[in-house]
C-alpha cells in the first residue's frame, strides 16, 4: 500500500533561500536578496515562513539572474523575525504565487502607476520590467508615488532610474519641521494624478496602497477620464495557505490567493474595504 503522502506532490513544501544582501531602507522597511529561482512576472507574491512563528505572503519587489528581492516592513511575529535574520543566513520560500499584473493588456499604451507608502514594494518589479526593456512595450510609464515624510522615502535610487520611462512624481503627506531641503511634492496622492500628463480613457492604472488612498484615487482617476475597466489592483489580505485551499483570504466568490493578488476594479470594486 502507497501512502497518499508518498505519490502527491506537498503544496505546502518550502525550499531555504540563502541572504545575499539586505538594503536597510528605514529602521522598519528592508530589502532581502534571496537566492531564488523564479521567473520575472511583476505582481507575483511568495510565501516566507519563519519556524516556530509563522508563515507570511510578500510581493516579489525584484527579479535577477537566480535571485529575487522581497521588500518588507517590520509589523508583527513574522515581519520582525525577519528583521534578525543576516547576510548568509536562509529563509524558507514557497512559490511563486497568484496572478500577477496583465501585461499583455498594457501593451501599446500609457501606464499609471499610483502607489502608497510601503505599497511601491509590490509595484517596483513592475516598473523595473518596463526600465530594463529596449524598447519598451507600452507607451510610457508614469509614476505617482506617496510617503508619509521625506525620511520614509523608499526606493531613492531607482525613483531616479525610473524616469526613463515617463513622469516620476513623489509626494509626501509632511515633511518634518526642521526638512527644508524636500524638493518633491507635499499632500496625498489623489492630489497629484490629475496633473499626469495624457491622462485619459486610453490610460492603463495600477493602483496599490490602503484602502481609502485608492477609493479616494479611483474616483479622482474617473474625473479625468480613466475608464474602470483600465484600472488595476494590487490587493493585501491576510493569507494562510497561498495557494487556494484554506479559505482566509477570500472575500466573496473571490480568493486574493489565486485570482489576484492584482484585480481589474471592475471585478475588484466590491472588494476595497
Ligand atoms: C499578496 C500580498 C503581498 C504582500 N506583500 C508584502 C510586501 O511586499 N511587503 C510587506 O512588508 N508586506 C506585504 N504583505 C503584507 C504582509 O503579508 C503582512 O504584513 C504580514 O503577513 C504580517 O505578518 P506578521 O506576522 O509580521 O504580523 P502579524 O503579527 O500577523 O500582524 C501584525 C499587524 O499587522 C496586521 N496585518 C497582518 N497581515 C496583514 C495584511 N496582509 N494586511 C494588513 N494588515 C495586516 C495585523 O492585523 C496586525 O495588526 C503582503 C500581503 C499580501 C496578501
Ligand atoms: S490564503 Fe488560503 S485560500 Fe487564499
Amino acid at each position: 500500500v502507497i501512502a497518499e503522502s508518498e505519490t502527491l506532490p506537498n503544496i505546502y513544501a518550502s525550499e531555504p533561500a540563502k541572504i545575499l544582501g539586505i538594503r536597510k531602507h528605514t529602521a522598519q522597511e528592508w530589502s532581502f536578496s534571496l537566492a531564488f529561482n523564479a521567473e520575472e512576472e511583476p505582481g507575483k507574491f511568495v510565501m516566507v515562513s519563519l519556524p516556530d512563528t509563522g508563515e507570511v505572503p510578500i510581493s516579489i519587489s525584484g527579479f535577477s539572474k537566480g535571485a529575487i528581492e522581497l521588500t518588507v516592513r517590520k509589523v508583527g511575529d513574522v515581519t520582525s523575525g525577519l528583521f534578525t535574520r543576516a547576510v548568509g543566513d536562509s529563509l524558507s520560500i514557497r512559490g511563486p504565487y497568484g496572478e500577477g499584473f496583465p501585461l499583455e493588456v498594457f501593451d501599446g499604451l500609457p501606464l499609471l502607476i499610483v502607489a502608497g507608502g510601503s505599497g511601491v514594494a509590490a509595484v517596483k518589479s513592475l516598473l523595473d520590467y518596463y526600465t530594463n526593456q529596449e524598447p519598451m512595450a507600452v507607451n510610457s510609464v508614469d509614476l505617482v508615488v506617496g510617503f508619509r515624510s521625506p525620511r520614509h522615502v523608499l526606493f531613492r535610487r531607482e525613483l531616479k532610474a525610473w524616469e526613463k520611462c515617463g513622469s516620476v512624481v513623489v509626494t509626501v503627506d509632511k515633511t518634518e519641521d526642521d526638512d527644508e531641503s524636500w524638493a518633491g511634492g507635499i499632500g496625498f496622492v489623489v492630489d497629484y494624478v490629475k496633473h499626469v500628463e495624457g491622462i485619459g480613457n486610453e490610460t492603463q492604472v495600477v493602483l496599490v496602497g490602503p484602502p481609502m488612498m485608492m477609493t479616494n484615487t479611483v474616483r479622482e482617476l474617473r474625473n479625468n477620464g480613466v475608464l474602470e475597466e483600465n484600472i488595476w489592483l494590487s490587493f493585501e489580505r491576510h493569507m494562510q495557505c497561498g495557494v487556494g485551499k484554506c479559505g482566509h483570504c477570500r472575500i466573496r466568490d473571490k480568493y486574493v490567493c489565486l485570482d489576484g493578488p492584482v484585480f481589474n476594479y471592475v471585478e475588484a470594486r466590491s472588494l476595497i474595504d
